[in-house]
């Protein structure tokens, strides 16, 4: 019993890379061949089997909280940012100069509380939000469900935020060398008439805290949001945020901030084509493909498992195909900037969006079903 304690503990130390602790116990295993033991992948075979048993969205603020403890006791905080460091391998997308290609797709830290965490774990930059000027609390739970099987989630969360003022009081204090980007939406009570008063005061107030801002349209948990992604609606509310955004450059005298629009995966090729149009038009940056689909196609799962589930987005590995291919269809006609997301969960597949045309990539799902190691292995591919 003590010798498998041991055994683990020593695995368990191994697994966050501290050196010392293999050399200092070297007489200890004196009689265990070290390529005889069993390789040990923190998150994988410890914190997902843990997290796997939880509420998906109980699971995803536990882990959170858990990984903010170990960076805060010392030698784990070091073994943690050791384990996971990731080269640079900079790019230069809009302006902006990323250390390497892969970020955290927003919804994951909508209110902003783990970027130095996030920033530890290796990432070059963190889209927070989606964030709408009020507080709100979402769609009732459970609204967050595992595909295990397709390796895939299905959320109806609904913009659940701290509102806007609670976001801009925790950038005030965001960790330097992350790239943060603010993606922003309207509350659920604003009228798509009135839709762009609330982008409005999202991006008036997160104008000095982030360095991007994304605009998203695509959410299919917010009635009536996606009807924005039509060519008129879409036209004046990019070009009142594209102007708002000069406006605001010219007064603070720093450079306008990059703004990208994100789209749904389920847009037909015409609607891309007036998405093109509308990019160049309203002068934006670029674009983020894609969000999560509402289509169902193509799953392993029982149609009756799917169906107990309910409404919501689709993402992980079944959205990788679809958003690959809209990545590419844009690509192929505009030379404006596209960030690929979605079904990305390892190397290969982060290569496959840029070489689709992405110049920087972001994952979500693949954090829940990877972990983090999925930074540095999408990293390190591109
Ligand atoms: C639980 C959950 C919440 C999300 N919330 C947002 C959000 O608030 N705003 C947004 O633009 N995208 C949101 N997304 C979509 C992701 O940013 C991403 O576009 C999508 O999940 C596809 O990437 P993936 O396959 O790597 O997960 C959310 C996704 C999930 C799974």
């Amino acid at each position: 019993m003590r010798w498998r304690c041991f055994n683990a503990i020593h695995i368990l130390i191994n697994s966050l890379g501290i050196p010392f602790a293999s050399s200092q116990n070297r007489s200890i295993f004196a009689n265990q061949r070290h390529d005889t033991m069993p390789k040990f992948d923190l998150y994988a075979n410890l914190l997902r089997p843990i997290a796997f048993r939880m509420d998906p969205e109980r699971a995803h603020y536990a882990t959170m909280r858990l990984l903010g403890i170990g960076l805060a006791i010392p030698l784990v905080g070091w073994a943690l940012r050791r384990k996971y460091a990731v080269t640079d391998n900079p790019v230069e997308v809009a302006g902006l100069r990323f250390r390497h290609p892969i970020g955290l797709a927003a919804g994951f830290d909508k209110d902003g509380r783990w970027l130095h965490a996030l920033k530890a774990l290796g990432f070059a930059y963190v889209e927070v939000g989606t964030v709408t000027p009020r507080p709100q609390p979402g769609n009732p739970a459970p609204r967050l469900f595992r595909v295990k099987a397709d390796r895939a989630l299905i959320n109806r969360m609904g913009f659940n935020n701290g509102g806007l003022d609670a976001l801009v009081e925790r950038l005030k204090h965001r960790p330097a060398g992350l790239i943060v980007g603010g993606n922003i939406g309207r509350n659920k009570s604003t009228p798509n008439e009135r839709a762009t008063e609330d982008y409005l005061a999202c991006l008036n107030g997160l104008h000095a805290h982030v360095d991007y801002f994304v605009v998203n349209v695509s959410s299919p948990n917010t009635p009536g949001l996606r009807e924005l992604q039509e060519r008129a609606p879409l036209t004046a509310l990019l070009g009142s945020l594209s102007a708002a955004n000069d406006l605001l450059a010219s007064q603070s005298q720093a450079p306008a901030r990059p703004i990208f629009l994100k789209i749904a995966p389920d847009l037909s090729n015409a609607q891309l084509d007036d998405i093109v149009a509308i990019v160049q038009e309203t002068g934006i940056s670029g674009v983020v493909a894609t969000n999560t689909t509402i289509s169902r196609a193509g799953l392993s799962t029982p149609p009756s498992a799917i169906d107990e589930i309910g409404a919501g987005g689709l993402s992980g590995a079944p959205v990788r195909a679809r958003s690959t291919e809209v990545v590419r269809y844009l690509s192929e006609r505009a030379n404006f900037p596209i960030i690929g997301v979605g079904g990305v969960e390892d190397g290969p597949s982060a290569l496959e969006k840029r070489e689709a045309g992405a110049q920087l990539v972001q994952v979500y799902s693949g954090m829940v079903y990877t972990g983090p190691s999925i930074i540095r292995l999408c990293a390190e591919a591109l």
